[in-house]
């Protein structure tokens, strides 16, 4: 089979296409035909080194398409379903992937009009998003919701889920002003760029600040954060972009009246796959009911580095994802 794969870390140069034998399901896993996959800032990440991963790699944490082989003791999942999963050991960047069958869901019923474009694009990214605001930040309605990286693929999830929870101001953040109408497209009341947020944070909540601020930046619009909180404020901390951390004393909670939490797919799946499917289920029916629009860029598997080149100099909106036959 065709795949995506790098033998070193480093530029998008790494990304190579080779031949690949076909994997063989084991036990749990089913094996996907793929005809789209997506592509996450996560994979430039784990390319560049930032996060390493066993080397050689296959990236791919989102994938759609037709199970072509199901492993012993699977069940639901049949050969010849079209269906969409999360590959969170990589690999989706191939024509075809092995995936754990608890986050293998059919598209089937209310969610057979999606296809395998659309479900890929929204694997990871409106996952992540509505995990993070149902179960990390716990969003009520009418509270006020502040979004970094507001015109990417989790920030445009982010924005919509929370306008469906009946959230109150939803402000979102980008680096370059040229990118803010951008990220209006998807529902917030005010863009800026981070230099303009704690202002406009301060002018939307009558000084009070936010209840809920989506961090995947790092450097510092993390360091940033606190002071943009309103009194119990939650700091969702879910990326590092940036590569560039930020060291907090513990007693830093206690005098700013705030919290700060995590949310890592990688991590449920290991700890709480139940959980993590669930997150998965709504996110793709959020999707296929049009709560959550996807804007996408599709390219070919051959053309993965575009992708990649895109996401890492910070040119991207939206969603990329390959198509892969
Ligand atoms: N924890 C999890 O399980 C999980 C799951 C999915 C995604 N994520 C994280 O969520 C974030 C969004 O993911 P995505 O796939 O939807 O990507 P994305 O938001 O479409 O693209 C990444 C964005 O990060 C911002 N960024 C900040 N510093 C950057 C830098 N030094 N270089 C490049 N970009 C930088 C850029 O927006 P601006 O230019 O506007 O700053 C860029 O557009 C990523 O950081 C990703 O790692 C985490």
């Amino acid at each position: 089979m065709r795949a995506v794969r790098f033998d070193e870390y480093g530029n998008s140069e790494v990304l190579a296409m080779v031949d690949l034998p076909e994997p063989v399901p084991g036990p749990g896993q089913v094996l996907i035909e793929v005809a789209h996959a997506g592509v996450n800032f996560a994979e430039v990440m784990f390319r560049r080194g930032q996060f390493p991963v066993g080397l050689p790699h296959v990236p791919g944490l989102e994938a759609a398409g037709t199970v072509s082989a199901v492993g012993e003791g699977v069940t639901g999942l049949r050969v010849g379903q079209l269906v969409a999963a999360l590959t969170l050991d990589g690999g989706g960047n191939a024509e075809s992937v092995l995936a754990r069958s608890q986050l293998v869901v059919p598209l089937e019923g209310d969610l057979a009009p999606l296809g395998t474009a659309l479900a890929a694009a929204a694997l990871c990214n409106v996952t992540t998003a509505w995990g993070i605001l149902d179960s990390a930040a716990r969003l009520r309605a009418g509270e006020s919701l502040a979004v970094y990286a507001a015109a990417g693929g989790v920030g445009a999830a982010a924005a919509q889920l929370a306008r469906s929870l009946g959230a109150g101001h939803v402000l979102g953040a980008v680096s370059d002003a040229g990118k803010i109408p951008a990220a209006e497209r998807h529902g917030y009341d005010v863009v800026t760029t981070y230099d303009d947020l704690p202002e406009a944070v301060a002018d939307r909540t009558g000084g009070t600040g936010v209840d809920v601020l989506l961090d995947s930046v790092g450097g510092k619009p993390r360091a940033a954060a606190t002071a943009m909180l309103a009194p119990f404020g939650r700091h969702v901390v879910f990326g590092n972009a940036e590569a560039d951390d930020v060291t907090y004393d513990g007693n830093d909670l206690w005098f700013s009246n705030t919290s700060r939490v995590g949310y890592n797919l990688g991590g449920l799946a290991g700890s709480r796959p139940d959980l993590l499917r669930r997150h998965l289920e709504h996110a793709l029916r959020a999707v296929a009911d049009g709560v959550v629009r996807v804007e996408l860029t599709e390219l070919p598997l051959a053309e993965v580095r575009q992708a990649h080149r895109r996401l890492e100099s910070r040119a991207s909106t939206g969603k990329y994802i390959l198509r892969v036959r």
